[in-house]
């Protein structure tokens, strides 16, 4: 990542294990990441490969038996001084005042974290009394504006409704607005657009967008689909069973990827062209189970590129591969590739 950036999160060597009686989950292994202040980065990848335990990881929300077992989570304070998230007790004061105050975030499941009991009014109130020190009348006032800042009309008098009465793509600009309360510096969006259909989704994805540059925000966008990043964010993470295996500016990535993994998920991107349809390719076979690591590059079992033994043996290394590109595969490194030429 750029020098001239100042990082307001950094993510380093992570592991998180679940430790169960039928055995152990590695649902993080090795998780590596930059975030600048200001700016966005996706992390993307399929089903299972922890980057909800990842993010999760970050403010100290593990779910029961998970545990940070190596790396660290350094978030630069507004002070400036840096704090290892991943040292903190789980429910101590000092993770407490950075979990839904600096650090917010947008959960994947909408309406397991909306009560339906309760107005609107009820839960951004609550969230705000939380963490701002704002009389009633203050509360309603910045209840009623996020309400607008996130695009909902006629936000004075939808704000005492109930969260039954509105459509899917209301509700989550409601959970938006939510984790906007605190006025947060980091913003996590774990798949905030999935249970959307495609016009509501890009709706949702222009308000984020629009909010992150507005407010100046950090944001981490959480996505399976490598298509949701494009218009998004800065910077891309491509994880797999637990770890990033290419990194790169988006418009790089995008145009250039060059982990096989990367080409696949690409490749799995509907697209339509004029009348026609593009064939879909998926990728073969599923993502090896957690509980046992494969040895060698975690990708190898499914990998239509493989450069020899060498890729079931050995985990490959993160190499630079160009600008602020980075990649972890045999192809591209040094031992295979003398002299780390890069060759398509
Ligand atoms: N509470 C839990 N107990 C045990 N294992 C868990 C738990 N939560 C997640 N895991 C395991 O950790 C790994 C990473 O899960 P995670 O939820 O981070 O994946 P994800 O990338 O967010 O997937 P998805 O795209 O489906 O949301 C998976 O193997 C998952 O089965
Ligand atoms: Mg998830």
């Amino acid at each position: 990542m750029n020098k001239d950036n100042n990082i307001i999160l950094e993510v380093r060597n992570l592991d998180v294990k679940f430790f169960q009686d039928i055995g152990t989950v590695n649902a993080v292994n090795g998780a590596t990441f930059q975030l600048p202040e200001g700016k966005s980065i996706g992390i993307v990848g399929e089903s299972g490969c922890g980057k909800t335990i990842t993010a999760y990881s970050t403010i100290g929300l593990l779910p029961p038996g998970g545990k940070i077992t190596n790396g660290e989570i350094l978030y630069t304070q507004r002070d400036g001084s840096v704090v290892d998230t991943a040292q903190l007790r789980k429910d101590g004061k000092e993770i407490r005042s950075i979990r839904g105050r600096d650090i917010s975030m947008i959960f994947q499941e909408p309406m397991t974290a909306l009560s339906p009991v309760h107005t609107i009014y009820n839960q951004l109130s609550e969230m705000i009394r939380l963490h701002l020190d704002l009389n009633e009348k203050e509360i309603r006032e910045r209840s009623i504006e996020l309400l607008q800042m996130v695009g909902i009309p006629a936000a004075d008098k939808r704000i005492d409704e109930y969260v039954f009465q509105l459509s899917g793509g209301m509700r989550q600009r409601v959970m938006i607005a939510m984790a906007l309360a605190s006025y947060p510096r980091i913003l996590i969006a774990d798949e905030p657009t999935t249970a959307l259909d495609v016009t509501i989704q890009a709706q949702v994805l222009k308000v984020i967008k629009d909010l992150q540059e507005k407010l100046s925000l950090s944001l981490i966008l959480i996505t399976h689909d490598l298509g949701v990043v494009a218009h998004m964010v800065d910077y891309v993470y491509v994880m797999y069973l637990g770890r990033m295996v290419e990194s790169g500016p988006v418009d790089q990535l995008l145009v250039e990827p060059l982990h096989p993994y990367t080409k696949g998920l690409l490749r799995s991107i509907p697209r339509v062209r004029g009348e026609r349809q593009d064939r879909i390719d998926s990728i073969p076979g599923t993502v090896p189970d957690a509980y046992f690591l494969p040895q060698g590059c975690p990708f190898h079992s499914r990998c239509n590129e493989l450069v020899g033994e060498i890729c079931k043996k050995e985990a490959p290394e993160r190499v630079c591969v160009g600008s602020e590109h980075y990649v972890s595969c045999h192809i591209y490194s040094g031992s295979v590739n003398e002299g780390g030429a890069i060759d398509g």
